[in-house]
């Protein structure tokens, strides 16, 4: 043997991945007031984005792409996607036990779990496929949800799910694309976990994401920009002059790049859109709270997103999200006019 000196490196044994089970296990003995009831819903809703994932891969050889036929509620047309989604996740939803009413946006009313054996004190608020339009074309789509505590788990009320967004426990999303990706937050920070696919688990891959504060994107469907109010087209043909534009028109996918790269994405309310196209409580409320825990901004433009509260379960409104100072720049625009 000469003098080169050999350390033992242990390669692929797994001990210092962070699977999100084992993180979020983590923090729950960081409370010491905890149950493990969002652990375990959080392993629900795992369960349902591994279930989705999977479906959404093989898509185009199961018979799965395409339309139901039908429209929800909010007269969208519905994709099979769209609706095996929202079977799976309700199912597992409940399942879990951890859940006492469920607000999804295939879904017309609220869901109410009667069986008192199955009911726990959180209320989920979900997409359970964000991005349809793209679903046949292959382009990144994903499934959006927040999480709220119930105030009385033996009396749900309307009041539970008509709140302002500040009072959200944790929110996320998981994003189908060229990888697959969930993005947390419970409050005290927004971690990424990608999918495995080969070990079936959702590995740290982002740990602690922080928007940088000012990117070189903005992303909004400029197709509407004649329906735009003054003080949007100001900051439209402002930002345009030096930034990218990027548009997936999946709002997920829209907002992943977002936290990753910085930048600016917006939704707003128009004169053909008079509240907007995204729903605050599985849309604009789970989004607005991962971008702010990630240091950036939500607006709506003359208020912060999170302030809202829907006058129903499918309300909407205008967003904007992203870096702080650019969504200062568009505050600024709407400043102006006042
Ligand atoms: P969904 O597929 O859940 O109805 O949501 C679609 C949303 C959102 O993902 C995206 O940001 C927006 O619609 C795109 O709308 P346009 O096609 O009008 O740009
Ligand atoms: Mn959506
Ligand atoms: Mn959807």
């Amino acid at each position: 043997m000469g003098q080169t000196k050999f350390d033992a490196v242990k390669v692929g044994t797994g001990e210092d991945l962070v699977t999100l089970t084992r993180w979020v296990i983590a923090q729950q003995q960081h409370a010491p007031e905890a149950t493990g009831d969002l652990t375990l819903l959080l392993t629900a809703i795992q369960f349902g984005c591994k279930f989705v994932a999977s479906k959404v891969k093989q898509a185009g050889l199961i018979n799965l792409l395409g339309l139901t036929g039908t429209a929800n509620v909010q007269g969208e047309d519905v994709k099979k996607l769209d609706v095996l989604a929202n079977d799976i996740f309700r199912n597992s939803l409940i399942a879990s036990g951890k859940t006492c009413m469920l607000v999804s946006e295939e879904d017309e009313n609220a869901l109410v779990i009667e069986d008192h054996n199955q009911r726990g004190k959180y209320i989920v608020t979900f997409d359970p496929l964000d991005g349809s339009s793209n679903i046949d074309c292959g382009v990144s789509i994903g499934t959006i949800f927040g999480i709220f505590k119930v105030k009385d788990s033996e009396n749900p009320t309307e009041a539970d799910l008509l709140r302002c967004g500040r009072e959200i426990v944790a929110a996320g999303y998981c994003m189908y694309g060229s990888y697959c990706e969930m993005i947390l937050s419970i409050g005290n920070g927004v971690n990424g976990f990608t999918l495995d696919p080969a070990i079936g688990e959702f590995i740290m891959t982002h740990p602690e994401i922080k928007l940088p504060p000012r990117g070189k994107i903005y992303s909004v469907n400029e197709g509407n920009f004649k329906y735009f109010d003054e003080p949007c087209k100001k900051y439209v043909e402002q930002v345009k002059q030096k930034y990218s534009a990027r548009y997936v028109g999946s709002m997920v996918s829209d907002i992943h790049r977002t936290l990753l790269y910085g930048g600016i994405f917006g939704y707003p309310a128009d004169s053909k859109s008079k509240k907007g196209k995204l729903r605050i409580l599985y849309e604009v409320f789970p989004m607005a709270f991962l971008i702010e825990q990630a240091g950036g901004k939500a607006t709506t433009g003359t208020q912060p997103a999170l302030d809202l509260v829907p006058e129903h379960i499918h309300d909407r409104s205008g967003i904007w999200l992203g870096s702080k100072d650019d969504v200062e720049d568009l505050e600024a625009c709407y400043k102006e006019q006042q």
